[in-house]
């Protein structure tokens, strides 16, 4: 296996537009280098010194723009935050290209989350800085399907043979489109998806998702699954996804999980859910051992340090 370090430098000043351009030793040594940021962190406090990341959202967040600004500042570098597009030119018309070019020239790095499937790809294709796809729509959210896989091998060891439940918006979650992606890099993987009528994962993500390996079943109710599970992997309805309130409100609360489905779960699994939750996880879950959802979000910070370092510095 190629040396981790090494391995990184292949990231060095790439786009990171969706998972499948991570292979597994590619994960295996951002993952290496995460660990280390974590172990160490003083040791990379001056890795971005100097180094400037824009972050540009057009669409509502919490944990990854704060995850992001966060990440670059801990390891020395600069932050453009612009996480209310209401206040920028973005608001008088503006074009994604000019703001994009604009980022560009003052940045080393463009983080974009935006409503428009390929709208990463677009940013990417109008600079000529390394842009990072925070969200796009419906499409892929690679980051967290990084962080996510990060959270399984951390409290789990290992993502071979593991059996992976997703449930929810299967159909408008980019987080699972991403995950069951990512996924195809290991070994002897299943995935059970368990969704509410209509928001199936979609036949085109489920055909190349097992093309590539991926044993996968769909279960009517999670409480069908669970005792198999290792990983059972909550999302919540993708409200802005919905064409009316009417179609929204036929789905939502369909699914929540309880202290007592978790009694049907093993003592070995995890639960996640890449937040925020509104209602599929009652808070009363929180104190179990299993619940790994704010681990989740305390890993995306060092995650996304690790592929900030990769993308903007050689490896020393
Ligand atoms: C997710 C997203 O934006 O896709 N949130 C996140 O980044 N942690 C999940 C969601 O909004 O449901």
């Amino acid at each position: 296996m190629a040396e981790p370090q090494n391995q990184l430098a292949s990231l060095y000043r790439q786009d990171i537009l969706s998972v499948d351009q991570f292979s597994r030793p590619d994960l295996e040594a951002l993952f290496s280098l995460t660990e280390q940021i974590i172990k160490h962190p003083g040791g990379f406090a001056h890795r971005l010194d100097g180094a400037i990341m824009s972050a540009i959202f057009y669409e509502a967040s919490t944990r990854t723009s704060s995850s992001f600004l966060a990440a670059q500042q801990r390891l020395g570098g600069g932050v453009i935050p612009i996480t209310g597009v209401q206040y920028s030119s973005v608001s008088k018309g503006e074009t994604l290209d000019d703001t994009i070019r604009t980022l560009g020239e003052y940045s080393d790095v463009i983080v974009i989350r935006h409503p428009e499937v390929g709208a990463a790809r677009q940013a990417a294709d109008a600079t000529h800085v390394p842009v990072i796809n925070a969200g796009d729509g419906i499409g892929e959210h690679p980051t967290q399907a990084l962080l996510d896989a990060f959270t399984i091998y951390e409290k789990l060891g290992n993502i071979d043979d593991k059996t992976v439940t997703m449930v929810g918006d299967l159909k408008h979650g980019r987080t699972v489109h991403s995950l069951a992606r990512l996924l195809t890099n290991y070994d002897n993987v299943h995935i059970n998806f368990v969704a509410p009528e209509g928001l199936q994962m979609p036949n085109d993500i489920r055909k190349e998702v097992e093309d590539r390996g991926i044993a996968s079943t769909s279960a009517d109710n999670v409480t069908d699954v669970i005792g198999d599970s290792d990983v059972v992997y909550v999302t919540r309805v993708q409200k802005e996804r919905f064409e009316s309130d009417e179609e929204y409100q036929a789905v939502n609360g369909s699914y929540t999980v309880t202290p007592e489905v978790m009694e049907k779960a093993r003592h070995d699994m995890i639960l996640m859910h890449p937040l925020p939750r509104v209602g599929e996880i009652a808070t009363s879950v929180d104190s179990d051992p299993r619940a790994a959802y704010f681990d989740q979000v305390r890993f995306g910070m060092y995650v996304r340090a690790a592929l900030l370092s990769a993308v903007q510095t050689l490896p020393n």
